[in-house]
């Protein structure tokens, strides 16, 4: 048996993982179809080829049509969609893994191109001075529209109903997608939100929002199926900004998350360099680690070595590997054994069709060609 902690089984009262390494959420833009829906012969095909990651969480997947903000990305919220997604369950789990899905709405990274030419939501109305990826190519964002009582609650509803279309679609989990400066880090951070009412504030009011979607999901599915991710020293990406309050922020809600049963928390390292900001943590798992009693999985820019090494540190249960799953779907069994890896093509992340996403062999395949 292999002595490499990302191979250990996993087992905490809610997740029951064959290793622990985690196929990060990554869109990847192929529903390209009118029902934006997944498809068995490409996002099935897709998702079975990784089937060996202890757990797969899909890419980020829009709860509402308001909630989209990149073109192609499936949805969670019709009919269509849903049956869709069975046929990716039902494949992962022919192979024996594992998959939640994200729940997305990307708030003020929308434009007005996806919405009949209406705002998108944010909390305030507050450009983030970033690029939108529309059908007709990259758009500069746009001041949003500030969300009402009205549509908070609508949105809410939204990611309660994604969430029971998720059961229904036969997913493991659900993971909320409150990172990398979409909606719930718009609400989270003080610089994109600048209400006066019970959502804005104060950091137990900026969280807010989060906690009633957390809550409402949790009426319609086993809150130790909910996951939840954070990306706490995002700035300079995704129009976000880090101001003193955002790392108490952070601390505040994952400490409150102790109060829940959730299947895990999911953070990043941060994606830039941090180290000249004096309020940034620059170690997101060493720092969050002690203040967070359930499972926690750590991401970004882990290679075998420093994923083994942070979870035999203690500072993190399960490691997500993102773009190293785009070009090596058996990327467990390449680690088993030290395999090397097969480098990813940025220039087919985003485009349609096969090529560049179910075209990557496993390494079985190439050592026979
Ligand atoms: C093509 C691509 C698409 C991504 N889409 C998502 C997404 O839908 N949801 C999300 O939370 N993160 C998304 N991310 C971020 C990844 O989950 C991950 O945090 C990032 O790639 C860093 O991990 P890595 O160094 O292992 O690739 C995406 C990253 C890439 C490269």
């Amino acid at each position: 048996m292999s002595k490499q902690a990302l191979l250990q089984p996993y087992q905490s009262n809610n997740l029951d993982l064959k290793n622990r390494v985690v196929m990060a959420p990554m869109t990847r833009s192929r529903a390209n179809n009118p029902e934006k829906k997944p498809t068995e012969d490409l996002q099935g095909l897709y998702y079975q080829q990784r089937a060996s990651a202890g757990l797969i969480i899909s890419e980020g997947s829009q709860v509402s049509e308001e909630a989209v903000g990149y073109i192609n990305t499936p949805g969670i919220h019709s009919k269509e969609q849903v049956e869709g997604w069975k046929l990716v369950t039902d494949k992962v789990h022919n192979e024996g893994g594992k998959i939640f899905i994200q729940l997305w709405h990307v708030g003020r990274m929308s434009h007005p191109d996806f919405h009949n030419g209406d705002l998108p939501l944010a909390p305030s109305p507050i450009n983030p001075n970033a690029q939108s990826y529309t059908p007709e190519g990259f758009k500069d964002t746009v001041a949003p529209k500030e969300m009402t009582k009205e549509d908070i609650l609508r949105t809410i509803n939204d990611f309660k109903q994604a969430a029971k279309n998720a059961m229904e679609a036969g997913f493991d989990g659900v993971e909320i997608h409150s990172s990398n400066g979409y909606l719930f880090h718009q609400f989270f951070n003080a610089t994109s939100n600048t209400r006066i009412d019970e959502y804005g504030g104060s950091i137990e009011n900026r969280a807010r929002f989060f906690f009633e979607v957390l809550d409402a999901i949790k009426e319609v599915m086993p809150e130790q199926k909910i996951g939840a991710r954070f990306n706490p020293s995002l700035n300079g990406v995704f129009g976000m900004t880090m101001d003193e309050e955002t790392i108490p922020t952070f601390e505040y809600i994952i400490k409150k998350l102790n109060d829940y049963d959730l299947a895990y928390i999911h953070l990043s390292e941060p994606f830039t360099d941090v180290s000249d900001i004096s309020y940034a943590v620059t170690e997101i798992a060493k720092h969050f680690r002690p203040l967070y009693n359930g499972t926690l999985i750590i991401n970004s820019n882990f290679d075998q070595e420093k994923g083994n090494q942070v979870i035999e540190n203690g500072d993190a249960d399960l490691v997500a590997y993102g773009k190293p799953f785009i070009s090596n779907p058996d990327l467990v069994e390449r680690f088993a054994n030290n395999l090397e890896l097969t480098e990813w093509n940025q220039d087919t992340f985003y485009t349609p069709g096969k090529e560049g996403y179910t075209d990557y062999p496993k390494i079985s395949k190439l050592a026979a060609s």
